[in-house]
């Protein structure tokens, strides 16, 4: 399967002053989402952001549409894709959101999935006065809260006398259409990762952490999906793909870069400012993993790092989005599965599902 990361927040992945057509706003993610389904994706997830981190020029991220109106709408206008709502556990009480959550489903059509977030970034909660417990307290919460959830959504009816939530016969009618629908969960850490093992249908991480969740899955003998987040950067030819991610190194807003480093806890100030005052550094965070081809070469290199590492999928995360999507339909999938086809693998393309009565989850 392939899938996007949404461009629903300014910047996106990419703090640069190098020129981008992306945009945020939702005629550009609209646009984005029909291309996607167009092209072959199966899903798509936008992010969930309360704050933007200033940089030297820009404000990474500091405009950003809200992911549930934005999936509403989105469902509204597409048939085959499944689209992810990211939903942060401790800004939203369990059953606002699994009503939200039943809207979305009813809405799509039996296309929805909740993509579970339990934030990192310190700065987003401060400016709300919400509190972000340590680390592995925030898993024990998000466990919790989407226990009412699912409660909601098998049930019609929820209570729990919990730690951090206390429900008492909360309803939850209608039920969505989906049996259960799809969860998935972007945790990291061993404790991110045991908590998608136990708990998500799927997993979105970075690609060069397949094996360590592996490894966490066989622990806990769960059957969760990986699905490797992969950066890539196309151009027509690889040169035009070269010239482009030199322009995306040679103007990133550094200063942005290095407020990310301490935002999410991974380093000082003193050592970020360090960091980020080299070059390959630089090229490192933004580029270290990503692949930079012509579309056609992007496409067999997807299924060979696909394949090597024995994805479920990959979600990708464009530069410019309308124009990629449109060299990704016509010249990285054909690559894609023809690469794919010599590894006994097959390209999953989305369909409409099967009919679901509404009359059966009430
Ligand atoms: C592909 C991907 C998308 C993510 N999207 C969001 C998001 O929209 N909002 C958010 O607060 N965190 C997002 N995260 C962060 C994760 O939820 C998680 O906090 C982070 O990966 C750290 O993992 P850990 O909690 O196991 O340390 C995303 C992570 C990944 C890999």
């Amino acid at each position: 399967m392939l899938g996007i990361f949404q461009p629903n927040q300014s910047f996106h992945e990419w703090p640069t002053l190098a020129p981008n057509p992306t945009e945020w706003t939702y005629k550009y993610n609209l646009a984005t989402i029909l291309a996607a389904e167009e092209v072959g994706m199966s899903f798509a997830f936008p992010a969930a952001r309360w704050a933007g981190l200033p940089g030297d020029d820009i404000v990474w991220r500091g405009a950003s549409l809200d992911t549930i109106t934005l999936t509403a709408a989105l469902l509204a206008a597409t048939t085959k894709i499944t689209l992810l709502t990211t939903i942060h556990t401790n800004l939203l009480n369990p059953v606002v959101a699994a009503k939200y959550g039943v809207g979305l489903d009813h809405i799509g059509g039996g296309r929805w999935g909740l993509n579970v977030v339990s934030g990192w970034g310190a700065h987003e909660f401060a400016a709300m006065g919400v509190e972000l417990l340590d680390h592995k307290e925030r898993y024990a919460y998000t466990r919790e809260w989407l226990d009412v959830v699912e409660m909601l959504w098998s049930d019609g009816e929820a209570t729990l006398d919990g730690k951090y939530f206390k429900i008492n016969k909360a309803s939850g009618r209608p039920r969505p259409l989906q049996a259960s629908p799809l969860i998935v969960n972007a945790g990291q850490s061993y404790t991110g990762m045991r908590f998608s093992a136990e708990n998500a249908d799927y997993i979105f991480c970075f690609g060069d952490l397949a094996e360590k969740f592996r490894k966490v899955r066989a622990e806990v003998g769960s059957e969760c999906g990986f699905i490797g987040a992969k950066s890539v950067i196309l151009g027509a030819t690889t040169a035009e793909a070269k010239d482009r991610a030199r322009q995306i190194v040679d103007q990133a807003d550094r200063g942005a870069l290095r407020n990310m480093l301490v935002a999410s806890g991974a380093e000082s100030l003193e050592s970020a400012q360090g960091r980020m005052v080299s070059r390959d550094e630089v090229e490192e965070y933004l580029l270290g993993d990503a692949i930079i081809a012509s579309a056609e070469d992007a496409g067999t290199q997807l299924a060979d790092w696909a394949a090597t590492n024995g994805v479920d999928g990959i979600c990708l995360n464009l530069f410019d989005y309308l124009g990629d999507l449109q060299l990704i339909g016509s010249d990285t999938i054909p690559a894609f599965e023809a690469q794919l086809a010599k590894y006994g693998k097959k390209f999953r393309r989305p369909s409409v599902p099967e009919a679901i009565s509404e009359s059966t989850p009430v």
